[in-house]
């Protein structure tokens, strides 16, 4: 491991937003550790997630940031911001004000983040379609209406999580 990270050839940052409890400690430490937590607490701050992954050729460093979905554990928004290419905005399928919330998100991210930022939309906990309050037409619709890519993942049972982080980074640069 030590050695990948001396021949790291970039160090990119994502962050992760959405409302508290969508899922966003628990896809980041899927990624990152394939781990998962039914009882993950709220996110207080911010926390990190590493993964070394390699896109055509170039060995790249993806530091993924987590912070607090509730106002009240927020760190300071514009240095969470600072310096990410990539952001993952997160919402859960089964609670639609996660998915009405996602347009408050988006216009955080469009007022502090970089201007060419790669944004996914993730709408997350498709493995709980027997409640699903948001049908994927709409979240792929919104996606589309914002130029975002777009993706339904499942941090338990592991379904396009991978594919998810590796689509915002490989769409980097
Ligand atoms: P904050 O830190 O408060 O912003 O929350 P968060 O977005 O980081 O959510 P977290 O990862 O802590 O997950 C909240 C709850 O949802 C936990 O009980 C997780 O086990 C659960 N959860 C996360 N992802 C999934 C999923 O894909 N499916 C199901 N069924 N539960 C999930």
């Amino acid at each position: 491991a030590d050695a990948f990270d001396e021949e790291c050839d970039y160090l990119f940052k994502a962050v992760l937003i959405g409302d508290s409890g969508v899922g966003k400690t628990n896809l980041i430490s899927r990624f990152a550790k394939d781990e998962f937590r039914l009882d993950s607490k709220p996110t207080i701050g911010v926390e990190f997630g590493y993964k070394n992954i390699k896109v055509r050729d170039k060995l790249i460093k993806a530091q993924i940031w987590d912070t607090a979905g509730q106002e009240r554990f927020r760190a300071i928004t514009s240095s969470y911001y600072r310096g990410a290419l990539g952001a993952m905005l997160v919402y859960d399928i089964t609670r639609r004000t996660t998915f009405i919330n996602i347009e408050k998100w988006l216009y955080e991210l469009r007022e502090f983040g970089n201007e060419d930022m790669v944004i996914i939309l993730v709408a997350n906990k498709s493995d709980l379609s027997q409640s699903r309050q948001v049908e994927k037409e709409e979240g792929k619709g919104f996606a589309e209406k914002e130029s975002l890519c777009f993706m339904e993942t499942s941090a338990l049972h592991n379904l396009n999580v991978e594919d998810a982080f590796l689509e915002m980074i490989t769409k980097i640069h």
